[in-house]
């Protein structure tokens, strides 16, 4: 698919989003939401991929939100479809196989800053400012933030942040827990590269389930993730990979994983 908005590549099994709607600091409209919809499902099926990278165009913003100017005339309807759109996205990232890092060069607000929750991890720069300034535009957090949030800070800090609607450093943000990582600027992107070639040598398939325990025991009561994880390790010692790595250590040298 020819997308106009959403630029991307894969370097060495790496894919590199970009929302790349700078004049408009890579505000999501419907569209952007579409292609990024799209991008992330040919990544997904794509076996050159092993690690996702999504990140903003340009020096201001990841993302500085859902579209305002989109939103502003939509109806109850509209709004809650839209609503619905950007969901699928939060939801297609978290059930991708593949590990998905946020690098915030900037602003992250609203569905910005739920783009990067849905991700598996968040870098950021000095200069990024995050924030749900939704409830000063008289609407709140929808692409799933009130539920990412509150599960991944305690809902006390996420009630302080979204009722206030104010914007953190990204100093505060790490020192809360909604990012990873704070380097300067011009260190972000490589950072980010570093990250995501550790992950990328240790195969696709014990990434990928792991992610899955993690992403889906959050939805269980611990006894049910306990279960799920233990079925999930069983079915690892039927691949090829876990062959590799157990046998690379006994023959002390290094594996060399297929994601299979
Ligand atoms: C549409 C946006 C935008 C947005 C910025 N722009 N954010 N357009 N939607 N979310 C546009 C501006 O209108 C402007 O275009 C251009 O980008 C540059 O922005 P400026 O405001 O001139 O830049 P600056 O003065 O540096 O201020 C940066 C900013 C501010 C503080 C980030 O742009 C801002 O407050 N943006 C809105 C942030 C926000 O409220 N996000 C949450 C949205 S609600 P023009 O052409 O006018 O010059 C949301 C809901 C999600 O995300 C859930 C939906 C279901």
């Amino acid at each position: 698919m020819e997308t106009k908005n959403i630029l991307f590549e894969i370097t060495d099994g790496i894919a590199l989003v970009t929302v790349n709607r700078p004049e408009s600091l890579n505000a999501l409209n419907s569209q952007v939401l579409g292609e990024l919809e799209c991008t992330l499902y040919e990544i997904e099926h794509d076996s050159e991929a092993q690690v996702v990278i999504i990140t903003g165009a340009g020096e201001k913003a990841f993302v500085a939100g859902a579209d305002i100017k989109e939103m502003a005339a939509m109806t109850a309807y509209e709004g809650h479809r839209f609503a619905l759109q950007g969901q699928r996205v939060m939801l297609f990232i978290e059930k991708m196989t593949k590990p998905v890092i946020a690098a915030v060069n900037g602003y992250a607000l609203g569905g910005g800053l739920e783009l990067a929750l849905a991700c598996d991890i968040i870098y950021a720069s000095e200069n990024a400012r995050v924030g749900f300034p939704e409830v000063t535009l008289g609407i709140i957090p929808g692409f799933g933030g009130t539920q990412n949030l509150s599960r991944l800070i305690g809902p006390n800090k996420a009630r302080e942040l979204v009722f206030s609607g104010r914007m953190i450093p990204a100093q505060k943000a790490l020192a809360w827990g909604i990012v990873n990582e704070v380097f300067p600027r011009a260190e972000l992107a490589g950072k980010v590269m570093d990250l995501a070639r550790e992950i990328a040598k240790n195969g696709l398939l014990g990434v990928g389930y792991a992610k899955n325990a993690i992403v889906n025991g959050l939805n269980m009561v611990k006894e049910d993730g306990f279960r799920y994880e233990s079925s999930l390790f069983g079915v690892l010692f039927a691949t090829e990979d876990q062959k590799e790595g157990m046998g690379a250590f006994v023959e002390k040298r290094k594996a060399v994983f297929k994601g299979k």
